[in-house]
Order: C-alpha cells, then structure tokens, then sequence
C-alpha cells in the first residue's frame, strides 16, 4: 500500500474480533510508537498496552460506557510524560508538546495498524482520573487517548464525509 491510501483508507474501527494480535504485528505497532517525532526528541511520552480483561473493562466505563474498548485484544493508553517534558519546556510543554507527543505516535500506530490489517479507533472522550487510577499510573503521567486495535468485525461501508479542502487548507 502506498501511504496515501493507508491514511485515506483508515476507518474507525468500532467492533473487532476476538483473534489475538501476533507477536510480529505487536512489534510495528510498537516500532511506529517509537519512531514518531517528538519536541526535543524527549520523548515525553508512554504508552501502556492493555490486554487484561479487568482493565479493559475498567477503561470501557471510563470511557463512558463505550464498550468496544473493552471487546478490542488490546488497548494502547498514551500518556504524557510530565516528568520528562516540564523540565524542559515549562507549561507549554505540558499543556501541548507532550500532548502532541502522543498525538503523532499514536497516529503513526493507527496507520501501521491499517496496512497490517489491524482495526484501530481514537478514543478521546473518557474520565482521565479514572482511567488513570484503573491503571495505576503515576500523577506525572497524563493519559491523553485510548486506541482500541483488533482484527476488524464490521468495516464502515463509506468513510464520514471530509470539509471541502477550500474551507480548510489555505496557500499564504
Ligand atoms: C480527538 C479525537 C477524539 C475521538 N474520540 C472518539 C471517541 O471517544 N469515541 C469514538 O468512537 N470515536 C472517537 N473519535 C473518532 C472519530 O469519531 C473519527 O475519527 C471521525 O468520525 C472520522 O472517522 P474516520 O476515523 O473513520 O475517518 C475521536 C477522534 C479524535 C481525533
């Protein structure tokens, strides 16, 4: 695939498989993590993969009730790294940097996720406390999205229509 149609052909992917993730597909998922830039190159950011039903079943409720995140194999929480950005960076590095950290590797994950034939969804509407308490995270991690990955049940038939690129993308 080349990378435009990996990034168009992407869909949320809201029901998966039971099937397990193989070892192989683990390890580009977690390549695509690492590999993603970062402010500084510090890196300020951790990733946890969850594959516990009790802990997946804790981020489901967390996650208001959404309850693929609990039926996906694996869940991969991105956190901020506070520890490591603040130092550094200050405010902003907290309230964006490390935030768009985890941002571009979580994105690259969802894209290798595709081309491997992974589903993957962006959950961003949780209860951060919870979740966080649910995973034991220290208070200088901040989690900032949950990505349900799985092998795909059910396949949008057409992708949610885009804005027209007049209203969105302007040469200055
Ligand atoms: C910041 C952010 C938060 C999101 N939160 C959720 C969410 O909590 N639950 C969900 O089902 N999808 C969530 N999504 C996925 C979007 O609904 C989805 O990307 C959008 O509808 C476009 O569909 P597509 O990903 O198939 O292109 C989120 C996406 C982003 C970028």
């Amino acid at each position: 695939m080349d990378i435009l149609q990996v990034i168009r052909e992407r869909r949320s992917i809201r029901s998966f498989k039971a099937r397990e993730i193989p070892p192989e597909a683990l390890q580009a998922l977690e390549e695509a993590l690492i590999w993603a830039p970062s402010a500084g190159n510090l890196q300020a950011r951790r990733f946890f993969f969850v594959t516990q039903r009790p802990l997946k079943e804790a981020l489901a409720v967390a996650a208001l009730g959404q309850s693929f995140v609990a039926q996906a194999p694996l869940v991969v929480v991105g956190c901020a790294d506070h520890g490591r950005i603040a130092p550094r960076y200050g405010r902003r590095g907290v309230e964006l940097y490390a935030v768009q950290d985890v941002a571009c590797s979580l994105m690259c994950m969802m894209l290798q996720a595709h081309a491997l034939g992974l589903g993957t969804v962006w959950v961003g509407a949780f209860r951060e406390e919870e979740a966080a308490k649910a995973l034991g995270l220290p208070p200088e991690l901040r989690p900032v999205a949950l990505v349900p990955v799985g092998y795909p049940e059910h396949v949008p038939r057409s992708a949610p229509p885009r804005l027209p690129k007049e209203e969105l993308i302007f040469y200055l």
